[in-house]
């Protein structure tokens, strides 16, 4: 059970790439802030795709997360508030890297982020982390800070390939880092109702996972992918596609679970 007044913290997380890690990191954020709660999503991969998509280009701040993870620059003093009614942003770019190397001979380096929230998670409802798609310092340091972790998995053929290597790396954490650690859900993304293959990973995620798996599933939706282009979520884009609703759904499922 959170603290009353603490932010819950989520690592959306899994080190597939482009399994719909930022895509759900921005549009659950921001459907959560549509619901009223306030949200900090920390953009802590290098690749610096959730700014971009909330139309921040780090490239032109003078301090990012970087700065933070490195410079002991103060959390509070690189987030940004986004167009996006009570969601705010911790925004990141390719100097992202350095710190994954700079972390490397640091002491106590899964525990920087953990640190850096300590500080502003009295301002927050929910803190999402974006993971990068490497089980590196980076994503150990957004599960060493999480409560919880959220992982995606894209309906295709090799959806449960390396699945078990990020589980036993959360297991790991768990036991080391992070001892209330705990699968906050797999989300099913890009689900294609067309498609016999999207019930084959339903049914073999849903056999080894049973009720950890959201109800709620993305479809593969077009909308969702050209919206980070206009540096826009789901909801800003277009409010009546699948997508949207299917992240208000997330939003909701995922608060109702907040409550029992
Ligand atoms: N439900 C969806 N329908 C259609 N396209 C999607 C959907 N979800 C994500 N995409 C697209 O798939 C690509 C990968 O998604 P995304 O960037 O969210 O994945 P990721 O796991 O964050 O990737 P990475 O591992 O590189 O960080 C993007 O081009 C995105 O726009
Ligand atoms: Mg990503």
């Amino acid at each position: 059970m959170k603290q009353k007044n603490k932010a819950k913290i989520i690592a959306i997380a899994n080190q597939k790439g482009g399994v719909g890690k930022t895509t759900s990191a921005v549009n659950l954020a921001a459907a959560l802030a549509k619901k009223r709660k306030r949200v900090l999503l920390v953009d802590s991969d290098p690749q610096g795709n959730a700014s971009s998509g909330l139309g921040v280009h780090a490239r032109s701040l003078d301090r990012h997360l970087y700065h933070s993870y490195t410079g002991g620059v103060p959390l509070s003093e690189i987030v940004v508030k986004t167009k996006v009614n009570n969601l705010s942003l911790a925004p990141s770019n390719i100097d992202l890297v350095a710190a994954e190397i700079e972390l490397i001979s640091m002491e106590m380096r899964e525990f920087n982020l953990q640190k850096m929230l300590k500080t502003v998670s009295d301002d927050f409802d929910y803190v999402l982390i974006d993971c990068p798609p490497s089980l590196g310092l980076l994503t150990v340091n957004g599960l060493t800070a999480a409560h919880s972790v959220l992982i995606p998995l894209q309906c295709e053929y090799y959806a449960l390939e390396g699945l078990d290597q990020l589980v036993k790396t959360i297991r790991s954490v768990k036991k080391v880092f992070n001892k209330e650690l705990f699968i906050e859900g797999l989300l099913l993304t890009m689900y294609d109702k067309r498609n016999k293959l999207t019930y084959q990973v339903a049914d073999e995620v849903a056999k080894h996972f049973g009720n950890q798996v959201f109800k709620t599933v993305i479809p593969r939706n077009v909308r969702l992918s050209e919206c980070p282009s206009h540096g826009q979520t789901i909801l800003e884009y277009d409010i009546r596609s699948s997508g949207a609703t299917a992240y208000m759904d997330l939003a909701s499922e995922f608060l109702k679970q907040q409550r029992s």
